[in-house]
């Protein structure tokens, strides 16, 4: 079966991810701005980082497989902490809707954890982020989740979570 690793990568991390999940498993590995046509392939393995919510790249690349009946596999790459349910849920759910049905019934997903740098922020992502950071910090902290506090100890800073042995699942998964 033809297979192959798509990756949407702003910094670097899922990029990274990507490219060593390839090492080990020997696929090819292209970044989603470069791909054309899915046809012919069996099985997609798209590694995503997240970005509010979303998936980055993988609303364009699942309209190149809407014809198809590939296989997807989606990775995707966030600093939540994913040993967390309520995380994992919430990230499922957001990648359910950008893959959509019938798609979704040939769907597995798998979330790993990558870092942030601020001081490499784009503009724009920092505005984003300083917009978060201020709203959270005013919320109720009975209603802060996990995932808003470990926001607001991480905000400003750099943090790396990247950890290729959490690959080594992915690749017996497949
Ligand atoms: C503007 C912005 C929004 C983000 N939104 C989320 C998010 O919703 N969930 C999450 O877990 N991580 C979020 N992150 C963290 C990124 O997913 C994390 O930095 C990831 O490693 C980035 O991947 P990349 O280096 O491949 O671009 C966000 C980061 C930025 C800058």
């Amino acid at each position: 079966m033809e297979r192959l690793i798509i990756y949407g990568s702003r910094y670097g991390t899922t990029k990274a991810y990507a490219e060593q999940f390839a090492k080990l498993t020997g696929i090819s590995v292209v970044n989603y701005e470069t791909v054309k046509d899915l046809a012919g392939y069996g099985q997609i393995i798209y590694f995503g980082g997240l970005y509010a919510g979303g998936v980055k790249g993988l609303k364009r690349t699942v309209k190149k497989l809407e014809d198809c009946n590939e296989r997807l596999v989606v990775v995707t790459v966030g600093l939540a902490d994913v040993s967390r349910k309520e995380n994992t849920e919430h990230i499922k759910n957001s990648v359910a809707k950008q893959v959509g049905e019938p798609l979704l019934k040939r769907t597995t997903m798998f979330h790993l954890r990558g870092g942030i740098d601020y001081g490499k922020l784009s503009f724009k992502h920092k505005m984003m982020m300083r917009a978060l950071y201020h709203s959270l910090k005013n919320k109720p902290a009975e209603k802060m989740t996990q995932e808003d506090k470990a926001l607001i100890e991480t905000y400003n800073t750099k943090v790396d979570f990247v950890d290729f042995r959490s690959l080594e699942k992915i690749a017996k998964a497949l």
